[in-house]
């Protein structure tokens, strides 16, 4: 039966259907020209890579079916990709690593624009063929909606021209880091068009994209090319020393409403377009927990990387107390469900899925 299936214009409109990851076969990667600068100096990850210890991986799947059976009772339809066996290797032409990574956060790699779903143009090597996991989904949305427009970005070399090589040095300090990110000096250069699908916020008519270490501004001019008309806006914020992705530092809650990361403001000159359009930018609340579970890519500030369900009602992760009494107080109905145990996978709530239909059109919010 042909029906309509994907369609999704932003992070808030009424959720119908979206796309949970799986832990299975998780690995951490080797260091890589793209990696090796973003994993932080005194994480325990650095210098190790190999399959995620079995135990670690049934925790967190554990805590993803919950969320699909959470997802479920309130009506939401979920799918799940089929993840491949992440610990072999990536060879091409152009380049070799040791493995790949997970299919955990689909958002990093998956970007819904209205009845479109674009594989993204990724920037580590390790995750390459990351988005295979997701063809048996989108082929079945392809055959059963006529209007799915199915789309990849142009495949990245990935070579050693991608990368500024020892750019970043084990020695720099943090203070340094946050000099290179206000300088937007990044670890990708500009040789071919890069981007994560999770470092772009989807309002409408326009997209907000995070200019940092998975976005170049090669892509930003990608997406202008090809969507003429829409408004493509290229978003800094200068106190993050790890710029990847854009869900733990600016989230959209309903039209008119964003929280910011506070120690991630969005500067000034590009909040104008917000303010005059009469948006709120609220400081999120304080994360609950000072450090990040072990083996997390992330930062603390997961704890704002909620899943919003409609304009009112939004699922948080449990022990984030702050963050759900600050829902609370916006006038949001929300919903708590423990998800640490998944984290350290590759992200929240907002990063272990996609989209494929929230109820809505494209809207101009910014006219
Ligand atoms: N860079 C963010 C932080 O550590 C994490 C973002 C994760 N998002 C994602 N889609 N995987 O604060």
């Amino acid at each position: 039966m042909m029906t309509k299936i994907v369609n999704s214009w932003n992070d808030f409109d009424p959720l119908k259907h979206v796309i949970v990851g799986r832990a299975d076969h998780s690995c951490i990667p080797p260091e890589e020209p793209a990696t090796s600068e973003k994993v932080p100096i005194d994480s325990t990850m650095r210098g190790m890579w190999g399959p995620r210890p079995l135990e670690t991986v049934e925790k967190a799947n554990i805590q993803l079916d919950n969320l699909v059976k959470v997802l479920t009772e309130r009506g939401v339809k979920v799918d799940r990709p089929e993840p491949l066996q992440w610990n072999q290797p990536v060879i091409t032409p152009d380049f070799r690593t040791g493995s790949m990574m997970t299919c955990m956060p689909p958002r990093d790699t998956l970007l819904t624009i209205g009845s479109e779903i674009i594989e993204a143009a990724m920037s580590f090597r390790c995750r390459f063929w990351e988005y295979l996991a997701f063809r048996p989904l989108l082929s079945r949305y392809f055959n059963e909606d006529p209007e799915f427009l199915w789309s990849q970005a142009p495949r990245p070399r990935l070579s050693d021209k991608s990368y500024k090589h020892n750019y970043y040095d084990e020695r720099i300090s943090l203070e340094e880091r946050l000099v290179r990110t206000a300088n937007k000096d990044f670890v990708t250069t500009e040789e071919e068009i890069l981007f994560d699908a999770a470092d772009v916020m989807r309002v409408g008519k326009d997209l907000f994209i995070q200019h940092g270490l998975t976005t170049n501004r090669k892509a930003m001019e990608w997406f202008k090319r090809k969507y003429p008309d829409m408004r493509i806006h290229a978003v800094n914020f200068p106190g993050d020393p790890y710029p990847i992705h854009i869900d733990a530092t600016f989230v959209p809650l309903r039209p008119g409403l964003i929280i910011n990361n506070p120690h991630r403001r969005l500067p000034k000159e590009q909040r104008v377009i917000f303010e005059k359009n009469g948006w709120e930018i609220v400081d999120a609340a304080q994360p609950a927990h000072t450090e990040p579970p072990p083996l997390c890519y992330s930062s603390v500030w997961l704890s704002m990387n909620c899943l919003v369900l409609d304009h009112k009602t939004v699922i948080v992760e449990a022990s984030e107390v702050h963050q759900l009494e600050q829902m609370d107080k916006l006038g949001m109905n929300v919903i708590p469900v423990a998800f640490r145990d998944a984290y350290a996978f590759g992200g929240g709530l907002h990063c272990a899925t996609a989209d494929v239909y929230r109820e809505g059109t494209c809207q101009d919010y910014f006219p």
